[in-house]
């Protein structure tokens, strides 16, 4: 199999390389990117683990051909966090609320978070558990993520 060239835009850069045709973008993520705060948890699009941002909405990476992001935009939960290290206030949230236990489904938790607060900057509990519903946490933490999820839109609204 020839490997094709595949260009898009990940975690805001610029990006190019060779990939195989059959690759799907988690393991591109993971495996040749290095990118591996990006989890595996099914591989058939049941957990949402593997959750990532395709042009802000949130997708399963284990699901999607890598050439499938080719001239589109790719966030990763490493794509979060600003240039100087400073977190996403969702992540402060979930850190500072307890919100992680084995932190196995914490990324694609934020990441669902994430699609979420940009759609809906005032959520109900309602809209959080909806957004969060394809993304299992066997730790069953459930009630401290949906807390941090809305903290982290108040503290948004509070920084506006
Ligand atoms: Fe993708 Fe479970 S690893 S949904
Ligand atoms: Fe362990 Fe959610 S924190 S799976």
């Amino acid at each position: 199999m020839d490997y094709v060239e595949l260009s898009f835009k990940l975690n805001g850069r610029d990006t190019s390389l060779q990939v195989f045709p059959n690759t799907l973008l988690v393991d591109l993520l993971r495996d040749t990117l290095g990118l591996t705060g990006t989890k595996i948890g099914c591989r058939a699009g049941e957990c949402g683990a593997c959750t990532i941002l395709l042009d802000g909405a949130a997708v399963n990476a284990c699901l999607l051909p890598a050439l499938k992001v080719a001239g589109r935009s790719v966030t990763t939960i490493e794509g979060l966090a600003k240039a100087d290290g400073q977190l996403d206030v969702i992540q402060e949230s979930f850190m500072k609320g307890g919100a992680v236990q084995c932190g196995f489904c914490t990324s694609g938790m934020i990441m669902n978070a994430k699609e979420l607060l940009e759609e809906e900057p005032a959520p109900t509990d309602t809209d959080i558990k909806y957004a969060i519903s394809g993304v299992l946490c066997r730790c069953t933490g459930y009630s401290k993520i949906v807390q941090a999820i809305k903290t982290a839109s108040q503290a948004k609204k509070q920084t506006k």
